[in-house]
This record gives structure tokens, C-alpha cells and sequence, in this order.
């Protein structure tokens, strides 16, 4: 995306509207748009947005407590967040400034987004640009939930390995398996192509069938929830967090699964019923479970701490150089277009920029 600096005249024009764009002294002089950055985030996307806001940084990297996130946002124009920060109803009912949301991120389950648009304030996210990188971590906790490295690895560093045992740590086969994925969006189908690799058939299960092309291409088979869950030896979950996706794996849904069956979760913590999972692995209703994910981050229920089947990661699934870096620009530039008066590139709640007073014309 190419970005102009807005000329003196539109932030002139803008002034008509909010009273927080303005010339001052023939268009030299700016009062620039104040913008909050909640979190710490990548030099260049800061750089960036200081070129057109008057930009407030939190480079202490510890999410504001609710009311001095309020506090902080109250004269503030745009904020560039991330998933920790909650940006609901109390929060916009006291920002009336507030314009336009930009999460660094794809999910925005964090963003009462009804709110937003309620009041007229964009939403932008990034999508696209960390599906690979997140596609890439998923089969990470694939591989070494099925094949016990993290557990392995522990093994050697606590000097327990005595020499080679045909029977040690045997894990489960990959290939040639049937790989579950819960949602075939963007990222869901990055996993099935990575899946063809390993000679693996695919099932998979959304609201909507995916087109004839994608099904071909990835050799997916359309299931029902029920049957993906019980003829699955990997179940994967790709879908967005909301009610209808709250608990979408809990007790009812581990029932039906393989004593055999490991499940990934690299999209948000709720999806998956925590206390459930625990009461599954406890009790032998399924293999192992691979979790970037939690219900409660940054708590992780003790159970599945203590427990060797599961491995744990920090929600880390996009977290490559070269994508989280992406990610701040791209919201960056999102920020930049949408307080500039231009579409954002990434805007969630597009009813919102056509009566939004930021329009250009
Ligand atoms: C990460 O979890 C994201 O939603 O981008």
C-alpha cells in the first residue's frame, strides 16, 4: 500500500467535522491527530505513525489495566492494539474521540466490533499475511505432540537417557493419517496443503462447503462436525471466537473422539472447553492435545502443566520475524489510511466507513 501524507486542505476540511484535524497559520502548523499505541510494537510501524499522529507509545509492554486504559484513549483519535487489550462497551463510553480500532492481529474477539459500529468507529485487522507462519506452527505442535519432542527433549536434559531402547517413546504416525481441520479459511487450508506432504486424507468441517477448485486442490472431504470428530486422528481448529464458537470442543465432542486422537488448538483458548480437555486427557478419551491457545491467558490450568501428552505454547503461532513485523506495519498502515480519510485496507466493519465523517467526499 502506498501512503501520501494528507494535504493541508483535507486536514482543513476534516476539521468541519471533529474539531481534531486542523491548519493552523496557512496550512504550515498541523495539530496532528493523537493516536494511542497500547502495547510495545515494531520501530518501523511507530516511525510510521508518527509521521501523521501525535502518537502516545507504551513501550513498557504490560497491558493497561482497564481504567488507565480509559484514561489513555479518552483524547485519542485511533489506537493501534493488540489482542490483550479489551475494547468494550465501558471503554468506548468513555472515548468519545475515538474514530478507528486497528488490531494487530486477525482476530478481533477482544473488540466488542457491534459497539464500535454503533458508534461509527472503525475496525481494522491484518489477515493474510501471518496464514503461512501460522500454518507453520500449527503442524509445529503437530509433529511434536505426535512424535513427544518437547517430552524427549526434557528427557536428555535432566540426564535420564541411559542409551537406545527399541521401545522408548514411541509416539503416533502422521502420515498416511486423517487430519481434522475445523474451519477452512484462509489458515485452515495452508494446514491441509502442508498435510499432502504427509500422505495424510483430509477431512474437514465449516458453515459453508469451500468452492469445487479448493476441495480439488487440497483433496478435502466435506464432513459433518460429528463424524470429523470421531474419524479424525489429528483434529485441528481453524475458526474464529464467538458465541457460536465458544466451547466448540467440550465434553459432548471429546465423547466421540479417538482414544487415539490428539488435538491442536492454534486459534483462541475459548474454543476449546479447558476444563473438558483436562478431564479428556485425565481420563484417557483422547491421546495428547498440542495448545498455543488458553482460555484464560496467560493462565494455563495446572492439569495440563503437569501433564507429558500436551504441549504448551505462549499463543506464538504467527510469532516468525518477518511476520510479526508485517503485522505492526500493516495495522499501522490501516490506521494511517483510516484517519486519513481513505478505506483501510483491512476494515472489519465496513458499514461504518460509509457514514463515517472521516469520508473523503
Ligand atoms: C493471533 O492470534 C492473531 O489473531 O493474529
Amino acid at each position: 500500500m502506498r501512503l501520501s501524507r494528507p494535504s493541508s486542505f483535507y486536514l482543513a476540511s476534516r476539521d468541519l467535522f471533529s474539531g481534531s484535524l486542523r491548519t493552523i497559520s496557512g496550512g504550515q502548523n498541523i495539530m496532528r491527530p493523537k493516536v494511542l499505541i497500547t502495547r510495545k510494537v515494531f520501530d518501523e510501524a511507530i516511525a510510521m505513525l508518527k509521521q501523521y499522529f501525535e502518537v502516545e507509545d507504551n513501550q513498557g509492554d504490560h497491558p493497561f489495566p482497564p481504567d488507565v486504559l480509559i484514561q489513555k484513549l479518552k483524547d485519542k483519535m485511533g489506537a493501534m492494539i493488540l489482542l490483550t487489550d479489551r475494547i468494550d462497551e465501558d471503554v468506548l463510553s468513555h472515548c468519545p474521540k475515538l474514530k478507528m480500532i486497528s488490531i494487530v492481529a486477525v482476530g478481533y474477539n477482544n473488540i466488542d466490533v457491534e459497539a464500535c459500529t454503533r458508534r461509527r468507529i472503525m475496525v481494522t485487522n491484518t489477515p493474510g499475511v501471518l496464514d503461512d507462519t501460522t500454518a507453520d506452527f500449527t503442524w509445529t505442535l503437530l509433529l511434536a505432540t505426535a512424535r513427544r519432542l518437547v517430552e524427549a527433549d526434557q528427557y536428555i536434559r535432566s540426564s535420564q537417557w541411559e542409551g537406545w531402547r527399541l521401545m522408548e517413546f514411541l509416539g503416533y504416525d502422521v502420515h498416511h493419517k486423517i487430519l481434522g481441520i475445523c474451519g477452512l479459511g484462509r489458515i485452515g487450508q495452508r494446514v491441509a496443503r502442508r498435510a499432502k506432504g504427509f500422505d495424510m486424507k483430509i477431512y474437514y468441517t465449516d458453515v459453508v462447503r469451500a468452492v469445487p477448485s479448493v476441495e480439488k486442490e487440497l483433496g478435502g472431504l466435506f464432513v459433518d462436525k460429528k463424524t470429523l470428530l470421531s474419524e479424525s486422528d489429528f483434529i485441528t481448529l481453524h475458526v474464529p471466537l464467538g458465541p457460536q464458537t465458544t466451547h466448540y470442543i467440550s465434553t459432548a465432542e471429546f465423547a466421540v473422539m479417538k482414544p487415539t486422537a490428539i488435538l491442536i488448538n492454534a486459534s483462541r483458548g475459548p474454543v476449546v472447553d479447558e476444563k473438558a480437555l483436562v478431564q479428556a486427557l485425565g481420563e484417557g478419551r483422547i491421546a495428547g492435545a498440542g495448545l498455543d491457545v488458553y482460555e484464560r491467558e496467560p493462565e494455563v490450568e495446572l492439569a495440563l502443566i503437569q501433564m507429558k501428552n500436551v504441549v504448551l505454547a505462549p499463543h506464538i503461532a504467527s510469532a516468525s520475524h518477518g511476520t510479526r513485523g508485517r503485522m505492526a506495519t500493516m495495522a499501522a498502515e490501516n490506521l494511517v489510511a483510516g484517519l486519513t480519510g481513505r478505506l483501510p485496507p483491512n476494515l472489519v466493519n465496513s458499514e461504518v466507513f460509509g457514514s463515517s465523517p472521516l469520508r473523503d467526499g
